[in-house]
């Protein structure tokens, strides 16, 4: 998988959850790099520690921006925390799947990580701008 470079179009005009988005993007970037590296004893243990740390970084994150949008009377709030609501399922459910021995490759989880924090950046939170 490639790795994710900021540009200048993620931003979403708060320059604190354009920092926490870059964390994010960070953390997705470190976990791709680990992911590759580790031989396959390691890769099912690594894999829950990887979404354990993006399932808590999400929880940090998306508290942020709730309340954010709260302040901002954002009128839109109840859809985008029940997305943020399946984000967390999500990854509840990969680790789930890992921990009862299912097969997830590291492609198909790099994949649900990087297709939701783009798709959600670009297409969810950017639509916060025009409220600030
Ligand atoms: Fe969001
Ligand atoms: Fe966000």
């Amino acid at each position: 998988m490639p790795q994710i470079e900021w540009e200048v179009s993620f931003s979403i005009g708060d320059e604190t959850i354009d920092k926490q988005h870059q964390k994010w993007i960070a953390l997705y970037n470190k976990v791709d790099k680990m992911l590759l590296e580790s031989n396959p004893t390691e890769f099912a243990e690594m894999k829950v520690e990887a979404l354990e740390e993006m399932k808590q970084y999400a929880l940090y994150h998306f508290s942020y921006e709730e309340n954010f949008m709260k302040k901002i009377n954002y009128p839109d709030l109840p859809r985008h925390w029940r997305l943020h609501k399946d984000f967390d399922y999500k990854v509840f459910e990969l680790i789930r799947q890992i921990e009862s021995g299912g097969i997830l490759l590291h492609s198909e989880l790099l994949t649900v990580m990087r297709d939701w924090l783009i798709e959600h950046i670009l297409k969810e939170d950017m639509k916060i701008r025009q409220f600030q």
